[in-house]
């Protein structure tokens, strides 16, 4: 097996990232004391002891309540910087970066002091962590079409530096289809598509997210094994899919690491890329994962390769950008 200087050094590239689930336990209180807020905990040990979940909401809960602490540009700006300098010392080479808007406008925080903070340091990504980074705005499917539409205008109109758009949150129905027009209205923009599909939901929400949104690559699809035809397409098209090893056992998609589908997925020929997710829930960041794949199931160099390849080639960059990762 390779060893753990070995995964280290290999270049990687995260495609499915909530820079939200990179709010680290010790943040979350710093955070609190900066902005005078009362958090429901008694200490970092309490806080950490609620990091047990038992499927996507009970994770949810968590993810969206901590968010509290997040009400300044210069928070959203410390936690993706936090985030960077982490994914550098995981060898990330390239980092597209999920951001939520709604999970913080509907706290009342102002749509341009999230992006800004955001996106404000993930233009100095390359100059500052030696990676490239890029922008998607994600929307909240348990929430009304009407309110990502109204969130998207408004993205358009102050010519926010998004390279794209996604879905997540809640999936269980919430499908797909209840978003055709907030997707079209994003690639009438020339902004690119990617949503959450068959995480805990079937494979006809990946068949829509792929026939009705359009989208580029498939956020998780790891349900899509359980539909043959589905397969067939993915893999003939080499259509992505962001797998997260570590989010999959940690909100119980599978039992344990071992029986995670990911091998037979490399198998059958699927463009199968690792991801975080949500590294601060679930247990490590992107070489953890990479880390654990290698140490369960034995993956070598080839594989590893691969993996990285599907990524690279995933990737929403310029043939000039992709060249050296490849
Ligand atoms: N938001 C953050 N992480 C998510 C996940 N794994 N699935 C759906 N929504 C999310
Ligand atoms: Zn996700």
């Amino acid at each position: 097996p390779l060893t753990r200087a070995e995964v280290l050094a290999l270049p990687k590239v995260e495609l499915h990232l909530h820079i939200e689930g990179t709010l680290e336990p010790e943040l979350i209180l710093r955070l609190a004391e900066r902005n005078g807020i009362r958090l429901p905990y008694a200490d970092l040990d309490d806080l950490r002891a609620r990091y047990e979940f038992t499927d996507l909401q009970s994770f949810l809960n968590l993810y969206y309540a901590n968010m509290a602490v997040l009400q300044t540009a210069e928070d959203f700006a410390d936690l993706t910087r936090a985030y960077l300098a982490r994914a550098q010392q995981a060898g990330v080479r390239h980092a597209e970066v999920f951001l939520d808007p709604q999970a913080h406008t509907v706290r009342g925080v102002a749509l341009a002091t999230c992006v800004s903070g955001v996106a404000d340091v993930l233009e100095q990504s390359e100059a500052e962590f030696g990676m490239t980074s890029a922008l998607i705005v994600t929307f909240l499917r348990d929430r009304p079409a009407a309110e990502a539409l109204a969130v998207l205008t408004e993205l358009i109109e102050m010519e926010a530096p998004i390279e794209g758009i996604g879905l997540d949150s809640a999936e269980v129905g919430h499908p797909p289809v209840d978003f055709e027009e907030v997707f079209a209205l994003a690639r009438a923009h020339g902004l690119e598509c990617v949503a959450h599909a068959g995480e805990e939901g079937p494979p006809e929400y990946v068949w829509q997210a792929l026939t009705l949104l359009q989208v580029a690559r498939v956020d998780h699809g790891i349900r899509s094994l359980e539909d043959d035809a589905l397969v067939s397409h993915l893999v003939e098209r080499q259509i992505a899919l962001t797998v997260c090893p570590f989010s999959n056992v940690r909100l119980r998609v599978v039992d344990t690491l071992a029986d995670h589908p990911l091998p037979a997925m490399l198998a059958r020929g699927l463009a199968v890329t690792v991801n975080s997710d949500d590294p601060a829930y679930f247990g490590g960041y992107l070489d953890d994962n990479f880390q654990a794949l290698v140490t369960t199931f034995g993956l070598g160099a080839t594989e590893l390769a691969t993996l990285s390849r599907n990524a690279v080639l995933a990737a929403f960059l310029t043939e000039e950008q992709r060249e050296p990762l490849l």
